[in-house]
């Protein structure tokens, strides 16, 4: 599902990636951990189609991220590092918003929302939620697209246990 090899990432002098590797098979959960500034972001940024590598290669559900990355795009979903929730927006419309960018007429949210338990609350503005709570739409959100691939950057982060 997801292939890297030797991915390199420079920014000026600084070498951010130094040729990293793995594979990662459908159904799989992969985690990658490290220290601040280890990478991890940068990578996911290069296999979401954010940021090009300086060299190597990655394929993610059968696309190259650089050649292919209109098809690539199709395939995930990303959960980011830095809340991308629409603050002054009601739950249930940064849904619709998210469904709309996606092209799906007939968005599940329902489906979506219950079992993060915000369905009860869709309709109240997102600048109110605890963090918690705005991880849990981001989630959520992340998913009503069914992506192939769910790309999580420090997923904890917010969130009980
Ligand atoms: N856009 C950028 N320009 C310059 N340096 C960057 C940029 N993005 C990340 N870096 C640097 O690359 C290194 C890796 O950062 P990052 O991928 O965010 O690490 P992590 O997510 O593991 O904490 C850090 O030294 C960081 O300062
Ligand atoms: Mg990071």
């Amino acid at each position: 599902m997801i292939e890297v090899e030797n991915l390199v990432k420079r920014f000026g002098n600084l070498t951010a990636l130094k040729g990293i590797s793995f594979k990662v098979k459908r159904g799989e959960t992969f985690a990658f951990l490290g220290p601040n500034g280890a990478g991890k972001t940068t990578t996911i940024h290069i296999l979401t189609t954010l940021l090009k590598p300086t060299s190597g290669r990655a394929v993610v559900a059968g696309y190259d991220v650089v050649k292919e990355e209109k098809e690539v795009r199709k395939m995930i979903g990303i959960v980011f590092q830095d809340p991308s929730l629409d603050r002054d927006l009601t739950a249930y419309e940064n849904m619709l918003i998210h469904a709309g960018v996606y092209g799906i007429k007939n968005p599940r949210i329902d489906e979506m929302l219950k079992p993060v338990e915000l369905w009860d609350i869709r309709n109240k503005v997102v600048r109110f939620f605890s963090g918690g709570m705005q991880r849990r739409l981001e989630i959520a959100r992340a998913l009503l697209h069914e992506p192939e691939v769910l790309f999580l950057d420090e997923p904890t982060l917010g969130l009980d246990p």
